[in-house]
């Protein structure tokens, strides 16, 4: 009999709820264990815990549900917690030594933080102070190295390439240039892939620095070729050559920046280079909500299962993870070393501009 932590961190994306019900019915109704379920990722750690155990009832009928129950932070972080002093200044605390001894006061024999590389890298940290962590790849950006694919981003890519599918049509009533702006944070994957099956003329993504002349030439060679409209998908981090990617929110100490706003800048820069009516929508956190895909469903679910079989394997300091059609064990630490990026020569570009998208360049 075990006794088991599950908490979600980051960022929520659409089949958090799909991995924490596939971890209680394995671990609980299958094997008998307990799993407690710490709130608002490891805040709920810090401090006096805020926990609660979760039985099969709890987790019934969550499989579709979008979000998180047990809560999620994005922002906290045990071994930087921001306090604010009397005059409104801020400083950061160290407070991992309360979230081990809340471990211990939970008597927890595994925790699983299901989060992205973020939550990753607090629970590696927490790994080498000797908690026995167990970690489950989440994010719609897709760019956590050693998964092929992390669960979410399915539905993301469903998400933006719905929004395209809905840009296309007034396009071209309007003949207009459209600009959508996708989220993704410094990895192109949910720009490519929903550029790709959106059929957008133009994808902008991080690892490719964009010459805004080439864009405009692709949307006048349409002009020209009778195709009045154009569809031009942002990635938020992408930047032009030799510029910087745009934040609403730099990243400074303790905070990690909030990308957002360049569409606003591709779509004013092609609207004085082409002349043509252009308009822009920055599609934002819906690409985080809402039910997950039957990919996303599976995925998380397997995931969950896995991570339970790791705890009883003892595979500790380990993230569950996805190479093919197989799941695997890899190590948390070669997961977040580097994000996994896009190849800008690799065969998923190569194919976008065989067909005809530009990127920029
Ligand atoms: O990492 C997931 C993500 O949605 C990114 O694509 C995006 O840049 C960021 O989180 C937005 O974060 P927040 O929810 O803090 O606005």
């Amino acid at each position: 009999m075990k006794r088991l932590g599950l908490l979600t961190g980051g960022g929520d994306c659409p089949g958090l709820n799909a991995v924490i019900r596939a971890v209680v019915k394995s671990a609980v109704a299958h094997r008998g264990w307990e799993v407690i379920g710490i709130e608002d990722g490891y805040d709920g750690l810090v401090g006096e815990p805020r926990f609660r155990t979760l039985a099969p009832a709890d987790v019934q009928g969550i499989l579709p549900r979008g979000g998180t129950i047990l809560g999620t932070s994005n922002r906290g972080n045990p071994f930087a917690v921001p306090i604010r002093r009397p005059d409104g200044t801020v400083f950061y605390e160290d407070r991992s030594d309360q979230v081990i001894e809340n471990i211990e006061r939970l008597r927890l024999d595994a925790l699983i933080t299901i989060g992205g590389d973020g939550t990753l890298r607090i629970g590696l940290e927490l790994v080498e102070k000797g908690v026995p962590i167990i970690g489950v790849p989440k994010t719609i950006d897709n760019d956590i190295a050693g998964t092929d694919v992390s669960f979410g981003f399915d539905t993301a890519v469903e998400t933006a390439t719905d929004a395209i599918d809905r840009l296309h049509t007034t396009a071209e009533s309007h003949h207009r240039v459209m600009v959508l702006e996708v989220m993704g944070r410094h990895a192109g994957w949910i720009g490519l892939h929903a550029g790709l099956a959106g059929g957008a003329d133009v994808i902008l993504i991080p690892e490719i620095p964009f010459d805004l002349n080439r864009v405009a030439e692709k949307v006048a060679m349409r002009e020209r070729a009778g195709r009045r409209f154009s569809i031009v998908v942002v990635s938020e981090g992408a930047r032009p050559v030799g510029g910087e990617p745009v934040f609403i929110e730099p990243p400074g100490e303790g905070g990690y920046g909030r990308l957002g706003g360049i569409a606003n800048r591709v779509g004013a820069g092609l609207a004085a280079m082409t002349g043509k009516e252009t308009r822009v929508t920055i599609l934002g956190h819906v690409q985080r909500g809402g039910s997950p895909t039957a990919f996303d469903r599976v995925l998380a679910t397997r995931f969950g299962v896995e991570a339970v079989r790791m705890v009883e394997r003892g595979e500790f300091g380990k993230m569950v993870a996805l190479r093919g059609q197989d799941l695997t064990a890899v190590d948390i630490a070669d997961a977040v070393r580097v994000p996994k990026l896009v190849d800008p020569d690799g065969e998923l570009v190569q194919t976008a501009e065989e067909i005809g998208i530009s990127f920029g360049r």
